[in-house]
């Protein structure tokens, strides 16, 4: 395992926007926030960040395939389910057979099940490499430069890790994402979208009680987001002004169907950049039955406790868990238990030592992967 990756800078406390409580429902969920921050101290807003994650706002998702609903009665049901009895962090590493007590989507018999034929929920405006990185509902028609597209991708990972910690929705850096952790805990500058995992049984709770959940997201401008980054990296700007982001937490109604189908809905959920439609994209481990596991791509052959996505993606449960903390763009986060070997199946033993890739070379001055023609 790499370990010259702890990033230098430190977590400090998060905050929570407590204004406005003459709201019942802004009462009830900051109520719940508070008690979760105090069960919980969270990691925080990264110096020369003050990122702040303020309460969810639940919105209607505009989604061709929806049934159509009144997002208010729909937010305020959802939000009292939720202050009555808040969700119980469980331990993630045990399998569980218990269905989350506010799912919306319980698995049904397939006979019955009203999610098949099976129907794409997540669309992108294209099918090619520039294109399929977008949420189609929030793309401009324009897609994101090479230049600002890393700023806006440190954004969208620091909100999402920064909510999953307020709701303790235990979480991990996956694929690409992993591998950039991994050099250097960062973004690798020549990806365009992020990858996480969760567990199953947080698909459920993420899906039960924070489906189309709207996030917003306030930090302080600083040389890095003007694109400086290289002399300032990290350096505190108090100057810089305060900057507000928008994030939607989606998840597919699929996600309680756990096989492949024809492999429209393998991505189980999404958190969304409002402004642009970039997205982190969620998947869910569960644990496979034996027959399964042996027909499922890497997690073929490795037996019982297996852990499958729906993209023939497998892990043994001791590659993941104990989850191992970490930070990732500055901001608290999990990586799984065995990194080297997750990356090495997956990329090959050479993406862990090679230093050119994709027209970057790795600079370990800097500690960072520089593009070869601006080097
Ligand atoms: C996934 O979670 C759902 C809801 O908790 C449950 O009904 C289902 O059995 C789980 N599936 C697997 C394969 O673990
Ligand atoms: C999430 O919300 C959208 C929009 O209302 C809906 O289409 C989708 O089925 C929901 N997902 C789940 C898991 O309930």
């Amino acid at each position: 395992m790499s370990s010259s990756l702890t990033p230098e800078r430190r977590a400090a406390t998060s905050t929570t926007s407590r204004k406005g409580s003459r709201h019942l429902l802004t009462l009830l969920m900051t109520l719940s926030l508070i008690l979760s921050s105090l069960a919980n101290p969270l990691p925080l807003p990264i110096e020369g960040h003050s990122n702040l994650l303020k309460p969810p706002v639940k919105q209607q998702i505009a989604n061709p395939s929806a049934v159509p609903q009144d997002p208010k009665t729909q937010g305020k049901a959802q939000f009292k389910q939720f202050a009555a009895s808040p969700p119980q962090p469980q331990p993630d590493h045990q399998p569980t057979t218990t269905t989350p007590t506010t799912s919306t989507t319980p698995s049904l018999p397939s006979s019955t099940n009203p999610l098949l034929p099976e129907h794409k929920y997540f669309h992108e405006p294209g099918y090619t490499e520039v294109l399929s990185h977008y949420d189609s509902r929030f793309f401009s028609g324009e897609p994101i430069p090479y230049a600002p597209h890393i700023i806006h991708l440190r954004h969208l990972i620091r909100s999402y890790l920064l909510m999953t910690s307020e709701l303790n929705l235990k979480t991990w850096l996956a694929h690409g994402t992993l591998l950039g952790w991994y050099w250097n805990g960062g973004v690798m500058p020549w990806d365009y979208d992020l990858d996480v995992q969760v567990s199953n049984k947080t698909l459920g709770e993420m899906g039960g009680n924070w489906n189309g959940t709207v996030w917003e997201y306030v930090f302080r401008v600083t040389p890095e987001d003007e694109g400086k980054e290289e002399e300032k990296r990290g350096k505190k700007d108090e100057a810089g002004e305060l900057r507000t982001k928008k994030y939607m937490l989606d998840v597919n109604p699929y996600w309680s169907q756990r096989t492949r189908l024809d492999g429209l809905n393998i991505i189980d959920a999404r958190w969304i950049d409002m402004e642009n439609g970039m997205y982190v994209d969620i998947t869910g481990l569960s644990e496979d039955r034996l027959e399964t596991a042996k027909q499922t791509g890497s997690g073929r052959g490795k037996g019982i406790g297996v852990w499958t996505d729906k993209n023939y993606h497998g892990y043994a449960t001791r590659q993941i868990w104990p989850l191992r903390r970490t930070e990732f763009e500055g901001v608290e986060a999990w990586v799984p238990f065995d990194v080297d070997g997750i990356l090495t199946e997956e990329y090959g033993g050479k993406s862990l030592t090679v230093e050119e890739f994709a027209g970057h070379y790795f600079d370990h001055g800097r500690k960072k992967w520089v593009k070869t023609e601006l080097a």
